[in-house]
């Protein structure tokens, strides 16, 4: 008999099934050794970007060779493999994901999947440098809402943080966000020192201008060079706390299925989200994986381990070899991070830079 729910599912997703085993086997969802189901796939479709934002690469970062790279038609088959195996959500990231070639025929293949129902999402995390140009086709492929970065509403400071990156073209791609019906959640990184003083400025500007916004703390990911995390990071408990001195807080149970708690400001009724990997780790609930550009699965942001799916994707033009890798994979996703800045330090720290896999 096939398990109506996940409680009845077994917790080893590589044990043998129960009868009739076949058809099981092939559709059974992927759950994790902590019995979290993995619904939720962010797929990097390239490590580059125009913009280098301090906390996220080095100026002088070195990419993957292009011939490294999976192709756009690799990149569907695994989505599509994941898909089958239960991923609802589908979050395309970078790098900058608009900057790789041919990324509006990704988006209309992927799309196929909202249409018979099996997707349930197709989203993506964008720096904004490019809506202006992709934003109506993408609305127009299934698109309904995307997260954007903006840590700052000051075009000095703004050029400063992403060292290559210009405001009032970001802002220009949001509006032509807003233009094509397209919902927009701004994402601010919470930067001690830097964008402190503007915490009102853009909780008000999201309010004005109808967008989400969600404050994430800072991960130690990627060696910084001259830039120390612990100088950088400045705790969203602090954070909640300045905007209660403004506003009635009330917490939200509703969920947007990735990290982020919800809160209203009461008096504005404005939805904010707190990313706190930091001060409140989320990992119990986590129900996402990565992959990268050159078919890396990693299975949680902050530990080394990932996983090969290249390889067993090349080898044979049948899904089933692919299709094991996954489940293998999945049955060695760990239960969480490690960051932490605790006692002054950094532990934890992962080697990869977050454009690697898109956060
Ligand atoms: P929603 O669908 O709007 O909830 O988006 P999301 O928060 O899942 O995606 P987004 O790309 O906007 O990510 C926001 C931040 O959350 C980024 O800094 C990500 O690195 C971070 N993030 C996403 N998933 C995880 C995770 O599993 N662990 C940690 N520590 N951070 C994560
Ligand atoms: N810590 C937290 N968030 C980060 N991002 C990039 N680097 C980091 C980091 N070290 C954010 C970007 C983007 C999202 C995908 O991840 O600002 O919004
Ligand atoms: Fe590019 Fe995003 Fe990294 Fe900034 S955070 S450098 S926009 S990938």
């Amino acid at each position: 008999m096939k398990p109506s729910s996940p409680a009845l599912i077994s917790r080893d997703p590589l044990a043998p099934c129960a009868q009739p085993a076949y058809l099981w086997c092939m559709t059974a969802p992927l759950i994790d050794p902590f019995a979290r189901a993995i619904s939720y796939l962010r797929v990097s479709v390239t490590d580059r970007c125009d913009f280098r934002c301090a906390y996220c690469m080095t100026e002088h970062m070195t990419f993957l060779p292009k011939a490294e790279l999976l192709s756009l038609e690799e990149l569907d088959r695994l989505c599509t493999a994941f898909i089958r195996l239960g991923v609802e959500k589908l979050r395309i990231t970078g790098g900058e994901p608009l900057v790789r070639k041919g990324i509006l025929t990704f988006f209309a293949a992927i799309s196929r999947h909202l249409q018979t129902g099996a997707l349930k999402e197709l989203t993506l995390t964008t720096n904004g440098s490019q809506l202006r140009k992709y934003a109506a086709d993408l609305a127009a492929l299934g698109v309904k809402r995307i997260n954007v970065s903006v840590d700052t509403l000051d075009d000095r400071k703004f050029a400063e943080i992403t060292r290559w990156g210009r405001l009032p073209q970001v802002l220009d791609g949001i509006a032509a966000a807003r233009e094509a019906g397209l919902k927009v959640k701004i994402n601010a990184v919470a930067l001690k020192g830097f964008n402190e003083d503007e915490l009102f400025t853009l909780t008000e500007w999201c309010a004005r201008d109808g967008h989400d916004l969600t404050f994430i703390e800072v991960m130690p990911m990627g060696d910084m060079g001259e830039v120390q995390r612990t100088d950088q990071y400045w705790p969203l408990s602090d954070l909640r706390a300045q905007l209660a001195t403004r506003y009635t807080l009330t917490d939200l149970t509703i969920r947007s299925g990735g990290p982020a708690r919800y809160l209203r400001l009461n008096e504005t009724g404005q939805t904010i989200g707190l990313i706190t990997p930091l001060t409140h780790n989320f990992c119990e609930s986590c129900n996402r994986v990565r992959l990268t550009c050159t078919g890396a699965l990693y299975m949680c942001l902050g530990q080394e381990d990932m996983a090969d799916l290249r390889a067993p994707l090349r080898a044979s033009p049948d899904d089933a070899p692919l299709e094991q890798a996954i489940r293998a994979a999945i049955a060695r996703k760990p239960k969480g991070h490690d960051f932490d800045y605790s006692r002054q330090k950094v532990a934890g720290q992962v080697r990869r830079h977050m454009s690697h896999t898109g956060g």
